[in-house]
């Protein structure tokens, strides 16, 4: 079996290290040229560290950077049997990149998408009706070789076989899929969303610093990581456009909270300085109603 991914960034990337550590030959397109070849020194230096860890011996890692073929042109992906699609999260680029696989890959290659926001079906209809049975989506988790969790949609259209085939494909690379329907967040983001959304208040509130409510998560939930650290992560603006998505599909009990609102709009949106759990919260202005 040969596996497309386009999109080599911070998701496709991994995405595509994942598969050929599992075996699979692997083609990865990105529009971008200098993108492609980033994506190739990152999986570099994450197999260096999987080498350094012993999780695997130098040898797998050569056959594993063996197996992927970075490709300039997404007409190269047609021999694919599975495509795994991990673009920008906007719906007409992934229209567009949809309806191009659609167009060039052969009958019955799978195409997944791994969108954290848009609906699946919305999605399928980008694909000629022929297509769409063979379309499913298939969220992975960030970093993508440390979380096994897989959130397998099926479409109105996802033929069973499909997703089936899809669930074993993930289980040979050491995922573990689990089945969602076809809801906004599907079911990590809502849970995710409603302690962010919480931690934010208990903030706004001034029950608690960011610091402390993480050390909470960590040491008395078992959290890995806190829910402020979380966000610095995976930058506050990303998680403000979920929780926008969010409160659209689900009204009030997913509102971002004004704080979030405010620091997004004032540039805090990352690690560092500008981050949650390393910049004084005092001086920001009252947040609004
Ligand atoms: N970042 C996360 O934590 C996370 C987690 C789960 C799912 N996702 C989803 O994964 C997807 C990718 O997210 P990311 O964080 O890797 O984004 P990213 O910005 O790091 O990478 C997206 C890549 O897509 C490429 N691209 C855009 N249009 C293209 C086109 N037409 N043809 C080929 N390549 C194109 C860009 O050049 C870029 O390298 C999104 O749908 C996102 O919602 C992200």
């Amino acid at each position: 079996m040969k596996i497309g991914v386009v999109g080599a960034g911070l998701m496709g990337g991994e995405i595509a290290l994942v598969f050929a550590l599992g075996g699979f030959e692997v083609l990865l397109h990105d529009r971008d040229a200098a993108v492609l070849r980033r994506a190739i020194d990152r999986q570099t230096a994450l197999l260096d560290k999987g080498v350094a860890r012993g999780m695997y011996a130098a040898s797998d890692k050569d056959e594993a950077l063996a197996r992927i073929t970075p490709v300039a042109a997404i007409d190269q992906l047609s021999e694919c049997d599975l495509v795994s699609e991990a673009v920008f999260e906007a719906l007409d680029v992934k229209q567009a990149v949809l309806g191009a696989l659609d167009a060039i890959c052969k009958p019955g290659c799978i195409l997944t998408s791994n969108t954290s926001t848009l609906p699946i079906s919305t999605l399928s209809a980008a694909l000629a009706p022929a297509r769409r049975p063979a379309f499913v989506g298939a969220h992975f988790f960030s970093p993508v070789s440390r979380m096994a969790l897989v959130e397998v949609i099926s479409s109105f259209d996802t033929a069973p076989a499909t997703s089936a085939r899809v669930i074993e494909i993930l289980q040979r690379i050491g995922k573990a899929p689990i089945v969602v329907k076809d809801v906004a967040g599907f079911a990590v983001n809502r849970l995710l969303h409603a302690m962010l959304i919480e931690a934010v208040k208990l903030v706004e509130e001034g029950v608690a610093t960011p610091e402390d409510l993480d050390t909470a998560c960590r040491l008395g939930l078992g959290h890995p990581i806190g829910p402020f650290a979380l966000m610095d992560a995976v930058s506050s603006g990303l998680c403000l456009q979920v929780q926008q998505i969010m409160h659209d599909a689900y009204g009030e009990r997913f509102r971002p909270p004004a704080l979030l609102k405010q620091r997004v709009a004032a540039g805090f949106v990352g690690a560092g300085r500008r981050g949650w759990t390393r910049s004084s919260i005092e001086g920001a202005p009252k947040a609004e109603q």
